[in-house]
């Protein structure tokens, strides 16, 4: 493929529940296939030589709003990835990353996702990053709270460095499946200078083509940040 390819892709998976609908299956049905395509996309994003894709599993509203037994069901889910699935990842050499407020998870949950995490090779050249019940909103509260607990200056450099994402470069693009043209809460302050793509395709119809049709997209894109493109001045 041609043009650049970003070093940061944000995944925003939505749609699985409309899937589901269609075919008359419960939700959770919808976020199986959901699952088996963030997989066969994170393969891809890999061979493309993306180095960072984070994908926005679980907002703090979803955590806070959605039935237990479709939340039982995501759950369910992780622990099916982060005990079968993370291995296969482990073995090419990546990684898994967590970002979020894992507190209120089921304990068992929330000690494979940070076992995942620290059991992730080091220096890996590919990180899947995983949001769980994560928001922006309270990601900045949390960072800017802890800055001034330890009396220090508040900055852009100082906050940026107690977010979650401290360790992985901004977003180049973040992508949203499933219709909805609106961040819901993913990567605010990390996303200022994002490239933002918006497809119709419900996330469990998501092919790993369609995520190439995105990069392509994105390598066309004239990102400014603010100045005057060289070539157009
Ligand atoms: C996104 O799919 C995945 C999660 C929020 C966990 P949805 O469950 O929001 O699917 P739709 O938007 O209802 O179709
Ligand atoms: C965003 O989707 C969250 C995830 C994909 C995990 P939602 O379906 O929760 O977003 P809204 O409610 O339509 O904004
Ligand atoms: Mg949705």
């Amino acid at each position: 493929m041609e043009g650049s390819i970003p070093r940061h892709v944000g995944l925003i998976m939505d749609g699985n529940g409309r899937w589901a609908q269609a075919r008359h299956m419960p939700r959770s049905l919808g976020h199986n296939a959901g699952m088996n395509a963030m997989i066969r996309i994170s393969k891809r994003a890999k061979e493309l030589g993306v180095s960072w894709l984070t994908v926005y599993v679980l907002s703090t509203e979803n955590l806070a709003s959605r039935p237990k037994e479709e939340l039982d069901g995501l759950f369910g889910l992780f622990r099916k990835y982060f005990t079968v699935n993370v291995k296969k990842l482990y073995k090419q050499g990546a990684g898994v990353k967590v970002i979020g407020d894992l507190s209120p998870l089921p304990q068992d949950v929330k000690e494979l996702l940070e076992r995942g995490e620290k059991d992730s090779p080091a220096g890996a050249a590919f990180t899947l990053v995983f949001a769980v019940n994560y928001g922006s909103r309270a990601e900045i509260a949390r960072a800017a709270a802890s800055l001034s607990a330890d009396g220090e200056e508040i900055t852009e450099e100082s906050l940026a460095k107690r977010l979650y994402t401290s360790d992985i470069p901004a977003p180049d693009l973040i992508i949203r499946t499933g219709g909805e043209k609106r961040l819901s809460n993913f990567l605010l302050y990390q996303g200022a200078y994002s490239e933002l793509y918006f497809t119709d395709v419900l996330f469990p119809d998501f092919t790993p083509r369609e995520f190439e049709k995105a990069i392509e997209e994105y390598s066309r894109r004239d990102r400014r940040f603010g100045g005057i493109n060289e070539l157009k001045r």
